[in-house]
């Protein structure tokens, strides 16, 4: 089995150089790069968000094998799963796969602490994340050398320096490529309707930003984006340690007891 150290991966240097290349240039051309590179070596990680369809629509078209995966965290809406079934009658032969968390992991997670274990604590909720999310990524990234995000600058505060080309220093040095950064929502919506892509039916409702069913709620007018993600926390990220490790000093311990020693947090 081949392990991460075997690939020619790019170092801090290169990626910095990288991405200052590509600023200022369409994500799809930093797309193009990326396939030609990395080839399956490569994956889109998608949640079926306005910029990840986006991204889908024009990986497809430079490779309709480029491969796009999704972590079914258990709690998605069935909007997503709706969505899902119409990205695949659209783009024919789609490599879409979902991965579900490790089965054991759930059980004592669910076993511990409840299954709505997330509204009691913000820890209790970066537990179900990691169990459901964040595991599930660390897996599937071990085996890639570069993965895709839909993330973008304009989303939230934590994100507003993120750079096209990254390290990815918590999940084994990959590259991380992140070709919307510098695109607003706005220009994401423009080029869905351009290209007449299907997207997710919450829009609809008043939602700006979709993840699990149990923590998503529409937006008022004029709230933040990211205002209707685990809204009833406050003083918490509006992260689930997909994008940045998260230490709280508070869930560690039992993190390990439902994932083992070689939790990832
Ligand atoms: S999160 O950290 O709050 O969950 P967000 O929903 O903003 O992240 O999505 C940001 C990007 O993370 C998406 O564009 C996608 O690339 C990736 N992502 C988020 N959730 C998932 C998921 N369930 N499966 C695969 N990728 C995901
Ligand atoms: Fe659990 Fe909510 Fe995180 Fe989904 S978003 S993994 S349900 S805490």
């Amino acid at each position: 089995m081949s392990t991460t150290e075997d690939y020619d991966l790019l170092d801090d240097l290169e990626a910095g150089e990288l991405s200052v290349e590509f600023e200022g240039q369409e994500p799809w051309d930093l797309l193009e790069w990326a396939l030609e590179r990395f080839g399956s070596r490569l994956a889109l990680s998608t949640a079926f968000q306005e910029g990840d369809v986006a991204l889908i629509d024009m990986a497809y078209a430079i490779d309709p094998g480029v491969r796009v995966f999704s972590i079914d965290t258990g709690r998605l809406p069935q909007e997503t799963f709706d969505l899902i079934e119409d990205l695949r009658a659209r783009y024919d032969g789609l490599r879409l796969e979902l991965l579900s968390p490790d089965a054991g992991q759930l059980q004592r997670l669910v076993d511990l602490k409840g299954p709505n274990l997330f509204r009691a604590s913000v820890e209790n909720r970066l537990l179900c994340c990691n169990v459901r999310k964040v595991q599930p990524l660390t897996r599937v990234l071990a085996g890639l050398e570069a993965w895709v995000t839909g993330l973008r600058r304009d989303q939230w505060a934590s994100r507003s320096d993120i750079r096209k080309v990254e390290i990815d220093h918590d999940h084994g040095a990959i590259v991380k490529l992140n070709p919307l950064a510098e695109w607003s929502e706005e220009e994401v919506w423009d080029y869905l309707r351009e290209n007449d892509v299907p997207t997710h039916a919450l829009y609809a409702q008043g939602y700006t930003s979709i993840g699990c069913a149990p923590c998503t709620r529409p937006v008022a007018k004029g709230e933040p984006v990211r205002a209707g993600r685990w809204w009833w926390e406050s003083d918490a990220p509006k992260e689930c340690g997909m994008h940045c490790a998260i230490e709280t000093g508070g869930f560690e311990h039992e993190l390990h007891a439902i994932v083992g020693e070689s939790a990832h947090e």
